[in-house]
């Protein structure tokens, strides 16, 4: 029989800064997910990627200097380092920049255009730039300003396509009333609804006021509008409309498909994108998860405010299991969660270090003190608190699979540290001390061990798609081989003995509170100590990468500010070559064009030129920096034109 399949999505993030700790929940989110099914024997396809066009990402790379298409590039390739790191579990990373994704939009558009679900009109309304949208009077906030962001709008009379959304409206609402498990959660679902039922306005699908998008091929003069653009890509990932669309065939159409997203994009994923699929005769059975957003300590997290939290530092500190934990436990099924020092120091030294490493050490230790590390089922054996024990975890398998099933992976957590607190109990009540003392009691404590054992085995197999190492390692020190590791081993008494190591090693080792508070609050405000960021290994240069650079040294000869851009020095330096160089440096801030006069550089000299605010670099100043300051490198006795190695 073939296997059943499951599809699952995040939304493509915004390359418009770097990503952050609220991205990185929804990825592991779905992670989880998608490992919880893995584990259930489905075939998996695990689908996530950038939306790298429109205004805002035109503005980005501008303020870089650097063109739209680099700046994605590095973007991309930085947000999958950082997946690579987290070990996101995904198989495909979609950009929209991309030939195999444009082609489909255009393909799309033009055939809604035939069909007449796209029409050309005129628009007048109120823009916000940054949030690409156009808001009716009614909507705007006072002076005109943007519902959204709060900025200012601007008024703009523009030619537009638009989307008949008003034409699917009844549909779309028979489509959710019929289907209650269409939008989890329930309040999500409820929003949607009344949204629609006060009438959805044909929207406008394309801009002519900016060019970095997906052009509209019968009329260039219209880029697609970056939702109809993004939302396309869960499909476009697996080959619709192409003739090798066999991925398509098998997930879309297959057994189950999961969009998880914020509640900010609720609307795109609940109406737009619903609609758009009607349109295009494609079925929707797809499941949308809308989740709550984490916030710092003083509420919304911003850039502004610098209380962003980013995953890598943290990880590299704590563990990504930690962090893993943390995300998945900490926001609450339908609400919002907070992300503060505290909360994440304490879970992991009350719930990861203290109730759970505990009771593995504990097992370990006691099953080698009591039985040389070997013990058997003993099945003549049954007392009431055994019984109590078998019987939660019979429950705690069920109720762990209906929530994951239903997106509630915190309850799922929950109900498995209730399950791992009852086990912790469990030892309170047999006292396995006491029974020690009466060699005639071994059979009863040989029992107690196995519980303790088998419970934990359960604990692990159900922990496997939340804490990768930390499951892992659980399996080596019990000695559990692959075949109880599976779902369907997820039965109490299932194994018949338990051969553990001699001697256990800490999961989680516990953390001094107050001081990693301190540190932990230290990273979130960007003052981390670059000693705990280690050397990327898999990312070693050789000595002919490195060869590859023309390091020499120049004298600089003159430098004046950059007449069109604060933070940069326009150079000129003597690198022994026939004319001297030009060199752009974003150094301003920290020097002053008479400082740097006559100065000896350390200079890379064959760098591909780029033109930098209209004055063209011909190569890169070397320079230490941290936080607080940056420092050109300078030299005394050597001349220009002399090499560097
Ligand atoms: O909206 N807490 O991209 P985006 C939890 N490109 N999740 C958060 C979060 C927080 N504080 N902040 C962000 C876009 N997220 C579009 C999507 S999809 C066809 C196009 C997560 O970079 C959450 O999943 O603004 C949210 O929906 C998403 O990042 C927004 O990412
Ligand atoms: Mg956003």
């Amino acid at each position: 029989m073939s296997r059943k399949t499951y599809y699952i999505t995040t939304p493509i993030y915004y390359p418009s800064g770097k990503l952050h700790i609220g991205n990185t929940y929804t990825t592991v989110l779905c992670d989880a997910l998608r490992r919880y099914k893995d584990l259930k024997g489905y075939d998996t396809y695990y689908l996530t990627g950038m939306d790298e066009h429109g205004k805002k990402i035109e503005t980005v790379a501008d303020e870089r200097n650097i063109a739209p298409i680099d700046h994605v590039k590095q973007m991309a390739e930085e947000t999958r380092a950082l997946w690579d790191r987290l070990e996101i579990s995904y198989d495909d990373f979609i950009r929209t920049t991309e030939k195999r994704h444009k082609t489909v939009v255009q393909k799309i558009f033009e055939q809604l255009l035939d069909q007449g679900d796209i029409y050309l009109g005129h628009y007048e309304g109120y823009y916000c730039m940054p949030c690409e949208s156009f808001f009716t009077d009614s909507q705007l906030g006072e002076n005109h300003t943007c519902p959204d962001c709060g900025r200012e709008t601007d008024l703009l009379e523009e030619e537009s396509y638009f989307l008949k959304l008003s034409k699917y409206q009844k549909r779309l609402l028979n489509f959710i009333e019929e289907n209650p498990a269409f939008i989890t959660p329930e309040t999500r679902r409820n929003e949607v609804v009344n949204f629609i039922k006060q009438g959805l306005n044909d929207l406008s699908v394309s801009r002519t006021t900016f060019d970095w998008g997906i052009k509209v091929v019968s009329n260039p003069k219209h880029v697609v509008y970056v939702w109809i653009d993004a939302l396309s890509n869960y499909i476009s990932a697996l080959g619709y409309g192409t003739d090798h669309d066999e991925k398509f065939q098998k997930y879309w159409h297959g057994d189950e498909v999961v969009h998880v997203t914020g509640k900010d994009i609720l609307r795109f994923h609940a109406i737009y994108w619903p609609i758009l699929l009607m349109a295009l005769d494609i079925p929707i059975n797809f499941r949308l998860h809308a989740h709550g957003f984490y916030q710092g300590k003083e509420g919304k997290m911003s850039k502004s405010k610098g209380s962003l939290v980013y995953p890598d530092t943290i990880i590299n500190k704590y563990g990504l299991d930690e962090l893993r934990y943390f995300l998945l436990r900490e926001l609450p099924y339908g609400g919002d969660g907070v992300f503060s020092p505290d909360s994440f120091i304490e879970r992991i030294n009350y719930d990861l270090a203290n109730d759970f490493g505990n009771l593995l050490n504990r097992t370990i230790s006691m099953i080698n003190k009591y039985f040389e590390g070997n013990i058997t089922r003993q099945d003549e054996i049954s007392h009431q608190a055994d019984k109590e024990l078998e019987d939660l975890v019979e429950t705690t398998i069920k109720t762990y699979e209906e929530n994951m099933e239903n997106f509630k992976v915190s309850e799922a957590i929950k109900d498995l540290w209730r399950l791992i607190s009852r086990t912790n109990k469990y030892i309170d009540e047999t006292t396995p001390w006491i029974l020690a003392k009466d060699t005639s009691q071994k059979p009863q404590l040989q029992n107690v061990m196995y519980h303790l054992a088998e419970s934990l085995r359960i604990i692990g197999v159900l922990l496997k798609p939340l804490l990768l190492d930390a499951s892992q390692g659980l399996f080596k020190q019990l000695g559990v081989a692959d075949k109880y590791q599976t779902w369907a081993s997820l039965s109490f008494g299932e194994i018949l003995e338990f051969h553990v190591v001699k001697k256990p090693t800490p999961l989680f080792p516990r953390l001094d509170a107050e001081k990693e508070i301190e540190a932990l609050s230290a990273i979130i405000r960007g003052e981390d100590d670059p000693e705990i960021t280690p050397v990327d290994e898999d990312n070693l240069a050789t000595i002919e990468d490195f060869n590859k650079l023309d390091l020499r040294i120049g004298k600089v000869i003159a430098a004046k500010f950059h007449p069109n851009a604060d933070k940069l020095l326009v150079i000129k330096v003597d690198t022994g070559e026939k004319e001297p160089r030009q060199i752009v440096a974003g150094i301003a801030k920290h020097y002053t064009p008479e400082f740097l006069e006559g100065k000896k550089v350390v200079v890379v000299v064959n760098l591909k030129p780029v033109s930098l605010r209209g004055e063209q670099s011909e190569g890169m100043l070397l320079a230490g920096s941290n936080k607080q300051t940056l420092e050109i490198l300078t030299v005394n006795n050597l001349d220009p034109g002399d090499g560097v190695q």
